[in-house]
């Protein structure tokens, strides 16, 4: 570890608490110029950490910025987000744990960013990714699981991520099937699930999570306003990152081991903001109505149409909510 990062690390684990120079010094085996470096370096990362004549540094309370030292300590999970990469900025997280899937990173492995450059949304689309905002979170698996239960776990974090956002605001999240959390009818979060397989085993190789969430108070570009809403914007508080961070590790470590019980299915369906309601279908170049009336085993999602009914699954298909 470097001095800096030792720095962090000893602030980090007493925010609002005063450590002298020499202490911090003492701790890291070097001279008190090479702290006052480190507190330099830091800041120029944009950790705000005060100066206090005769009393040392501390890093300030409301600095919600995200470092790998305020969430460990959170963690009570056994193999995920034990190796948490974090980053002031990625291209993107999910891109990033690839090139470490190639090279043979485990089971586990995750990595956050403060921003991305290039944050990807389904279907090819972006994912906006602005700096000190949002969480942009992406965990690396190597599930033993089959390629069918695979196909459920963006459902599965749905309902995790669901139930971290409630614990740590004052708001009730929907679920867009099949990988958009919604609250007060905006968009706050979106998940993208993308799966190598193994063409020799038949099974998955890995599997990548990412979750990008709008946390802090933000402002939207213009496209996105009438249709996407941040955390705090949506409830008036506000919320550490490194908190929710934590609390969504802690929530998808046992979702995933539970997940081919389908146990998630019925809170999924609880949360469900399209079930029971007209929606427009879009496959290819088909585009029609339908009524969306369950969501079955395989995670596909079951709508009543003029031709009948129709069993829909995520990769095919996009819809929209009418009204
Ligand atoms: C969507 O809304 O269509 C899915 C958005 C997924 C965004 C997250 S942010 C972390 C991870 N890295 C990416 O590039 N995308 C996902």
């Amino acid at each position: 570890m470097s001095v800096k990062e030792e720095v962090l690390k000893a602030l980090a684990t007493q925010p609002g608490k005063d450590i002298s120079g020499s202490k911090l010094a003492g701790q890291c085996h070097v001279t008190r110029n090479a702290i006052w470096k480190a507190i330099q370096s830091l800041r120029a990362d944009g950790y705000q950490i005060e100066a206090v004549t005769n009393r040392g540094y501390r890093l300030t309370l409301s600095d919600d910025t995200v470092s790998e030292p305020r969430i460990t300590p959170a963690l009570t999970t056994r193999w995920l987000g034990q190796d948490l990469r974090v980053f002031p900025v990625l291209d993107s997280t999910n891109n990033y744990l690839k090139q470490l899937a190639t090279e043979g990173s485990f089971h586990g492995t995750a990595a956050i960013a403060d921003s991305q450059l290039g944050g990807k949304g389904r279907r090819g689309r972006g994912f906006y990714s602005p700096a000190s905002s949002g969480i942009y979170l992406s965990v690396l698996l190597r599930p033993t699981d089959s390629a069918e239960v695979v196909s459920l776990y963006t459902s599965c974090t749905a309902v995790a991520v669901a139930q971290a956002i409630e614990a740590v605001a004052e708001v009730s999240v929907g679920i867009k099937w099949v990988n958009d959390l919604f609250i007060q009818g905006k968009k706050v979060c979106g998940i993208l699930t993308e799966a190598t397989m193994d063409l020799e085993s038949g099974g998955v190789d890995y599997a990548i999570i990412g979750i990008g969430i709008n946390v802090a108070p933000m402002e939207f570009p213009a496209e996105l306003q009438e249709i996407a809403t941040s955390i705090s914007n949506a409830c008036g508080q506000a919320v550490s990152r490194n908190r929710l961070i934590a609390e969504i590790l802690n929530r998808l470590e046992p979702a995933l081991e539970q997940c081919s019980t389908r146990s998630f299915l019925e809170e999924s369906k609880r949360r469900s903001i399209v079930l029971g309601k007209e929606i427009t279908v879009h496959r290819g170049g088909d585009i029609y109505p339908a009524k969306a009336i369950d969501i079955n085993r395989q995670g596909h999602l079951v709508v009543e149409t003029s031709a009948g009914l129709r069993h829909l699954s995520s990769g095919e298909v996009s819809i929209k909510m009418k009204g």
